[in-house]
């Protein structure tokens, strides 16, 4: 939970749970067998290909791109519903996997799901996350990022925290470790091009940053060694999403009601616009820890 102490940047618990907190059994009538609840990575040859492959090959890439195999204590900072840990350590044979997420009852799943005592699910922000240096041979983080800073906030400001997270991550990292991060950014577009509807109604508290920004967030921490824009798998997967829901929609109204799966059809119906404009994008993004940074 959010630490009293120290002032919320980012999405607090609360606006977290607003969304992750519809319920379980709501998100699991639409999102994929593994509950991955981000932006998948789909075969552009292949239109046939099930969303659950798609993002089986998401997680697999990020894994692979963190060096994550055979690890012996690898981080996913905002873990979801836990289908990397189970995947680090079901397929990759990794010795340890430490979840963290804001959402009460994704950790409850989690615990629930997994009895394995190689998986462990923290309720924390990664801002309370307190791991002695050198902890983690890999960190993978997608689609937490973009609930980091508040929409409102000055780019310096949103600067500051994603330094911050960078800062925590090279700390806890052991000597040229890897991480790869996945998160939707502005692309084409400026805040005002949005329906305010997804800020207050879908996700509060959140503002997404531009590129420029987690640049100037990593430099001199990580450096970036391969960066790819997939926005067109934001697209297809916004549209699996929605084709599922829509065809388990009484399901679906049974559990939430009418007026919340409304919100949600119209807010996946707008995002996958948005990223076939290229008003968002949607990095991943691999980084190798620098030991010596120079300067602050
Ligand atoms: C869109 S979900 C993605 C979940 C998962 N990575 C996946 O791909 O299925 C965003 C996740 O980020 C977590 N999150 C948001 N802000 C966070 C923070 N400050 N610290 C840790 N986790 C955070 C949420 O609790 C949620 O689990």
């Amino acid at each position: 939970m959010n630490d009293p102490a120290k002032p919320v940047q980012g999405a607090s618990a609360e606006a977290i749970e607003h969304h992750y907190g519809t319920g379980n059994e709501y998100f699991k009538l639409w999102l994929d067998e593994t509950m991955t609840y981000s932006c998948a990575m789909w075969d552009p040859l292949d239109p046939e290909q099930t969303l659950d492959a798609a993002q089986l090959c998401k997680i697999d890439y990020h894994i692979e791109q963190a060096r994550a195999k055979n690890a012996a204590r690898v981080l996913d900072v905002g873990c979801g519903w836990g289908s990397v840990l189970s995947r680090l350590i079901r397929q990759f044979n990794c010795k340890s996997a430490v979840g963290l997420t804001l959402s009460k009852s994704q950790a409850e799943w989690i615990v629930r799901t997994n009895s394995d005592p190689r998986i462990s699910v923290k309720l924390q922000s990664w801002n309370d996350h307190d791991a002695p240096d050198g902890s983690y041979d890999s960190i993978i983080s997608i689609g937490a990022f973009e609930h980091f800073a508040k929409l409102g906030l000055t780019s310096d400001e949103k600067v500051q925290i994603y330094r911050e997270f960078f800062r925590k991550c090279q700390k806890w990292l052991h000597s040229r470790g890897w991480m790869s991060l996945q998160t939707v950014a502005y692309g084409n577009s400026l805040p005002k091009d949005f329906d305010p509807f997804i800020a207050k109604q879908i996700f509060p508290e959140t503002d997404t940053p531009r590129l420029k920004e987690i640049a100037e967030g990593a430099e001199r921490l990580f450096e970036v060694v391969q960066l790819r824009n997939d926005r067109d798998d934001y697209r297809r997967t916004l549209r699996a999403w929605f084709s599922r829901l829509k065809s388990r929609r009484a399901d679906a109204i049974s559990i939430q009601g009418e007026e919340e799966v409304k919100k949600f059809e119209q807010y996946l119906r707008l995002m996958a616009y948005m990223f076939e404009v290229g008003g968002l994008d949607l990095y991943r993004i691999t980084l190798r820890k620098i030991d010596n940074p120079k300067g602050k």
